[in-house]
Parts: structure tokens; C-alpha cells; sequence
């Protein structure tokens, strides 16, 4: 367990560079399975959540090799795939392991893993994912907790997604690059980060196109190539600086970024009172004075992202007036507010909706983070704007999410600091990209 101290009250200020999306790094991690050469991947951010991914790889055969950037991490990737069977541990550990279902079975033909892990905020089933690549023509089955599919070669379809699921769009695009024939998803998730996967796969040669719109179509080709592709700059890591700047009434700018990423976030923040100009590649977020409450719903892109809700909901307990959250993407996203209660926050939560009445200032105090990455960073924020020191213990599940938190914190001004046993940082040893025969 490691704790983060948070002393309150210092308006943060300065610039900040947001890293690779992780939501993006993860997908295209995947992809690289289905790459017949060499792949190279830049700006991958340095996370816990994507060490898992290059164990994965790993274990599967892939030669995994990676160098540090100013801007993250340059991983480079080359073929070889020789295991089919997605070890527990791993999987375990990161709901996104699912991911390398759809390029698995399209490379080699099967895949074996157990269900996963993942940040703990209400049902997370996969249904969608299995249905689609049942549609494609995979024989899957469920037993005892792991799940087996194999096709020898997958067959393109029309599938229609009941919810626009992020991961099973994701899945189901890299299963159907191989596949023979054309398919069509249905109610496709239109988030910036399945754009940057349909980009990534193009440039290996697949042909897919629609993404960023409700319908992807996906004809099928022989093989891939390789090539190279920067990820697209982390929206959340931007919004959760966003909110950093207008919770502690500072006055930052958030460069690196794609503006309309962040629309959604924007809109809510002018919405409270808060000035947001932004430019080609920033944000800056200035807010001088206490925000006025409005109600916020979470919604699939472009709308709200959930997963700056908790952030929004941290802003909202300093608010002038009472503002209604409604989280309609997971049921349990709202576990924070007993946290934020102890800090001094009237929230009355009644399953997925929250009603925040406003108090002038929160109170630092001891807090206990649970397992979802962006409700441990929101805690954090809510320390920020509160007057006296707040302990965050479990502050671990941000490594998740967010590279150096505290860093980035502390050069805005933050008074804050990590007491911790020391977290062994498996990303730190580069590795050596091993080609498929030479051992
Ligand atoms: C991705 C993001 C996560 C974000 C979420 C929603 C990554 C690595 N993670 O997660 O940070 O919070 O999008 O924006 O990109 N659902 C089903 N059946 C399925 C799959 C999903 O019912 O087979 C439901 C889920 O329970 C949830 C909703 O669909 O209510 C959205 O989930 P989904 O878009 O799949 O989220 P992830 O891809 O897991």
C-alpha cells in the first residue's frame, strides 16, 4: 500500500505536457500481434497497467524492447508468435488483457485466457466481445472461469453492439483485419482512441475505415506488414489536470493535448464558472473563484467521459449550489463519495446518481482509495482544494493511470508527497527485441 500526503490549499500553477493515452497504448499493444514485421510504437506512457501489456506479448513470443523518450516510452516489437494461452497472473490483474483476444485468434488461429481483472467499478461483462467474435466464426467456450476460442481462419459478418463497448469495438476491429470477407460493426464506440487504432491498423496494411462514427467496416486482407505510429495524447490525464487547476482555484496550462478530445470537459468546466482557452495543441484552465454547481451525466464519446467523473464530482463538493451526477456507464463509480463525506463533502448517493451540496471548503483527512485508478487521483484532487492534509492510503492504483502524479503535482506547486514500500518498476530494464529463431 503506498500513501500520498496532500497538503491543501495552494493554488497549483504552471504548465503540465500530458503523456500517450493509455486507453490508446493498450489497443494498439495488442494490434501489434497481427504485425508481420517489425513494429514501433512512441510515446507509450510509462504505467503500471502497461508493463502488464508487454508481459503479455512477452509471453506469447513477441520480442518486446523498450527506450525511454522525453515523451514516454519507444517500444519496439517484433513477430513471433509462438503460445496462444494468455497467462492468469497477467490477466488478472488489467481488465484490457482481454484485448488480445480478436488479434490472437486472427493471427494463430486460437487463444485461451482467464476472465479479467481490472479496476473494480461495477460489472464489467465481455459478452459483447465473445458474441461478436462468435459472429465471426469462432468456436468460443467458457469454463471454469477461462475462456477458449479458436477459428482457423476467421470469417467477416454484420455485428451490431447492443452498447457502443470501447473494448469490443477495439477486439472486434483487430479480429477482422484477417478475417476473410468484409465486416460491419454496428453501434460502434466513436471514442479518439478507436480512431487511433484504425490508423495504426491501415498503416500495417489493413483496410478498415468509419471509426469515429457509429459504423466501422473492416475488409478483410492476407497478412500485415509492419511500420511505425505515435499514440494520440491520454484525454483523462489532461481532464484530471483540468479539474487539478480549477479544484485548487489555480491557473494551468495543459499542453501536448488534442482540444476537441477534450470538448465534453471543456464545456462542463465553463459551464461551473471556470475559464478555459484553448489552442492548437493546449488547455488553460484558470479559475479564481469558487465554481457554481451544474448537474453532469456521463455518457459513451463525445460525450462526458466516466472517466473524469469522479474529478468533476470532487470540484462539485466545493461548489456554490447542488449539483446531480448521474453515471450511467458503471453502477459502482460512485464509491469515492464515502471518502470525500470524511473530508467534509455533503453527497447523498442512491446508486448510480449523486446529489452534491456544495460547502465553501473541504477539510483535509485520512482517505482510503479502492480499486479504481481514477477515483484514487480524484481523491487526491479533492486533498488539493481542501484546507489542512489529507492522506490518500492505496495511492498504488494511480501508478495504474498516471505517470508520476505527484511529480507533475508538485512542479505545478502542489505540497505533496509518497510514503511507500518501493515499487519495483519492471519498466525501467530495456529489454532486448528478440527475433522470432534467434532464442
Ligand atoms: C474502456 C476504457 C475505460 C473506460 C470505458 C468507458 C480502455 C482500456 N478502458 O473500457 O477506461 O471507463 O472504456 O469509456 O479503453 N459492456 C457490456 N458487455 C461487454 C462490454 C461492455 O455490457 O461485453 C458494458 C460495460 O459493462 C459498461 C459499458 O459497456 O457498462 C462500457 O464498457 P466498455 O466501453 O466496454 O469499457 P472498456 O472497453 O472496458
Amino acid at each position: 500500500m503506498a500513501r500520498l500526503v496532500v497538503k491543501g490549499g495552494r493554488p497549483l500553477e504552471g504548465k503540465v505536457a500530458v503523456r500517450g493515452a493509455k486507453n490508446s497504448a493498450l489497443p494498439l499493444l495488442a494490434a501489434s500481434i497481427l504485425a508481420g514485421e517489425a513494429v514501433t510504437l512512441h510515446r507509450i506512457p510509462r504505467l503500471d497497467d502497461i508493463a502488464v501489456m508487454l508481459d503479455i506479448l512477452r509471453s506469447l513470443g513477441l520480442g518486446v524492447a523498450t527506450e525511454t523518450s522525453p515523451y514516454g516510452l519507444t517500444v519496439h516489437i517484433v513477430p513471433g508468435l509462438t503460445d496462444y494461452r494468455v497467462p492468469a497472473p497477467l490477466t488478472r490483474r488489467m481488465r484490457s488483457s482481454i484485448l488480445v483476444m480478436g488479434a490472437l485468434l486472427a493471427k494463430g488461429g486460437q487463444v485461451r485466457i482467464a476472465y479479467p481483472g481490472g479496476c473494480v467499478i461495477g460489472s464489467r461483462p465481455i459478452d459483447l466481445h465473445l458474441n461478436g467474435l462468435r459472429k465471426l466464426g469462432a468456436q468460443v467456450t467458457e469454463e471454469g472461469g477461462t475462456i477458449t476460442a479458436a477459428a482457423p481462419r476467421l470469417r467477416g459478418a454484420h455485428i451490431h453492439l447492443d452498447v457502443p463497448s470501447v473494448g469490443a469495438t477495439e477486439n472486434l476491429m483487430m479480429a477482422a483485419v484477417l478475417a476473410q470477407g468484409a465486416t460491419v460493426i454496428g453501434n460502434a464506440a466513436r471514442e479518439p482512441e478507436i480512431v487511433d487504432l484504425q490508423i495504426f491498423l491501415n498503416r500495417l496494411g489493413a483496410r478498415v475505415r468509419g471509426a469515429g462514427t457509429g459504423t466501422i467496416r473492416i475488409d478483410g486482407v492476407e497478412r500485415l506488414g509492419g511500420g511505425r505510429h505515435e499514440v494520440i495524447p491520454d484525454r483523462i490525464e489532461a481532464a484530471t489536470y483540468m479539474v487539478a487547476a480549477a479544484i485548487s482555484r489555480g491557473d494551468v496550462e495543459i499542453t501536448g493535448v488534442i482540444p476537441q478530445h477534450l470538448d465534453a470537459v471543456t464545456a462542463k468546466l465553463r459551464e461551473v464558472g471556470v475559464t478555459v482557452t484553448t489552442g492548437d495543441h493546449w488547455v488553460r484552465v484558470r479559475c479564481p473563484r469558487r465554481p457554481r454547481a451544474v448537474d453532469l451525466t456521463t455518457l459513451p464519446y463525445p460525450g462526458y467521459p466516466t472517466d473524469a467523473q469522479n474529478q468533476f464530482l470532487a470540484l462539485m463538493c466545493t461548489a456554490e449550489g447542488t449539483s446531480v451526477i448521474n453515471e450511467t456507464i458503471y453502477e459502482q463509480r460512485l464509491k469515492i463519495a464515502g471518502e470525500l463525506r470524511k473530508m467534509g463533502a455533503r453527497i447523498h448517493t442512491d446508486g448510480r446518481v449523486a446529489v452534491v451540496r456544495g460547502v465553501p471548503s473541504l477539510t483535509g483527512a485520512p482517505v482510503q482509495a479502492s480499486d479504481d485508478l481514477r477515483g484514487a487521483a480524484s481523491l487526491v484532487l479533492a486533498g488539493l482544494g481542501a484546507q489542512g492534509t489529507t492522506v490518500v492510503e492505496g495511492a498504488q492504483f494511480i501508478d495504474r493511470g498516471y505517470q508520476d502524479f505527484e511529480g507533475v503535482l508538485k512542479k505545478l506547486g502542489a505540497e505533496v508527497y509518497r510514503l511507500k514500500p518501493e515499487k519495483v518498476d519492471s519498466l525501467s530494464n530495456p529489454g532486448t527485441a528478440r527475433h522470432p529463431g534467434a532464442g
